[in-house]
């Protein structure tokens, strides 16, 4: 059985890194793997809880951007994380395994507790063993997520493996990260060193899904780069990181390879390079955008969506939580 699960945080606008590092290889997978689960894990958004003054709507916004990216609800199994509450009976269970030390390396961890480690809530340090329920709770055998999850990944399956020798039961298989394409760490638009994300305060580093044509021309017409023209190689773009982030961007959306498109624009400066970014942009991303705002408007189809999907992953996550019930030893409810 070839199960695919992956998770996104409902925490506002949903980013182009989002769409091309994660959300495009679940739309391809969906043909390929016997069952789907895509899922809003709003309670990892919690960790964030100050400023996620909008979780509910943020999480059919979330929904809404799964369908129009072409998740086919009769073929996935799309869900809300809160509406399975067997994430977190799993994640307890593997909260009194997981040596602490483990979640101390994480680097996500390290990054955002920074140096304010003692004020940081227990959710932060307990982040990435939450992420393991989602995915064990299924006993998923891929998970699509970006570069900057790998790490994440690499726990849950040294984490199964954990449970395995622990309680002698070969309970849980190894989840494959599933990090490909040319565009598994998008950058931000105005800093080639940081990373695309909702987090960042201006709106000009990230291209949102629902971005209008004339944002979209705007955002990479801004978009830093370098006085230097495109090289006629790919190898040349390796110490230029904003140009190597755009020609990523490019490839992603056209299907070329870095390659090809160095070739094409090699010795060019960025203006009609961008130009082409722009176009490949409304012609991928902007329809994206129309469909969750038609979606939107009908946020009773999208809350029915939801709770088809939940009933569906409940009765998933019931069967497999039995067999891990009884691998621990906890007495069989009557
Ligand atoms: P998040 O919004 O942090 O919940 O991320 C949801 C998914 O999008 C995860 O698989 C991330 O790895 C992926 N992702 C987030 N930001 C980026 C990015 N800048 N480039 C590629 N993938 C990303
Ligand atoms: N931790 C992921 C992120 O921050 C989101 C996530 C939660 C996830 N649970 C998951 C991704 C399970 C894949 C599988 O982006």
């Amino acid at each position: 059985m070839k199960r695919v699960f992956s998770g996104y945080r409902p925490t506002g606008d949903v980013h182009l890194g989002n769409y091309l590092g994660a959300i495009r290889n679940c739309v391809f997978l969906q043909k390929e793997m016997d069952e789907n689960l895509i899922c809003v894990v709003d309670l990892h958004a919690m960790t964030t809880l100050s400023d996620n003054k909008n979780l509910a709507s943020d999480t059919l916004m979330m929904a809404a951007a799964f369908i129009a990216s072409g998740i086919d609800p009769n073929r996935s199994i799309i869900f809300a994380q809160s509406h399975v509450p067997l994430h977190l009976e799993l994640s307890w269970i593997f909260s009194c395994l997981t040596p602490l030390g483990w979640l101390n390396r994480m680097t996500q961890f390290k990054e955002k507790a920074d140096k304010n480690r003692e004020n940081s809530c227990l959710g932060l340090l307990a982040y990435p063993v939450l992420m393991a329920a989602d995915v064990l709770l299924y006993k998923a055998t891929h998970v699509p997520v970006g570069e900057d999850q790998k790490q994440h990944v690499e726990l849950m399956r040294d984490l199964a493996g954990l449970f395995n020798r622990t309680f002698s039961k070969d309970l849980f298989s190894l989840p494959e990260p599933v990090i490909t394409g040319p565009a598994t760490r998008i950058m931000s638009l105005r800093d080639g060193a940081s990373k695309m994300s909702k987090s960042d305060i201006s709106d000009y580093s990230r291209i949102n899904l629902m971005d209008d044509a004339d944002t979209l021309a705007i955002k990479i017409r801004k978009a830093k780069t370098d006085t230097d023209p495109l090289p006629d190689t790919a190898k040349g773009l390796e110490t230029r990181p904003e140009a190597r982030n755009l020609v990523s961007i490019y490839a992603a959306l056209s299907g070329q390879t870095a390659d090809q498109i160095c070739q094409k624009f090699a010795g060019n400066n960025f203006s009609t390079f961008k130009e082409d970014i722009t176009n490949l942009l409304i012609e991928h991303i902007l329809p994206i955008g129309q469909e969750i705002q038609r979606l939107l408007k009908e946020g009773k189809h999208l809350e029915s969506i939801l709770k088809t999907g939940a009933e569906r992953a409940n009765l998933l996550a019931n069967k497999h939580m039995n067999d891990v019930r009884e691998a621990v030893g906890l007495l069989k409810a009557l």
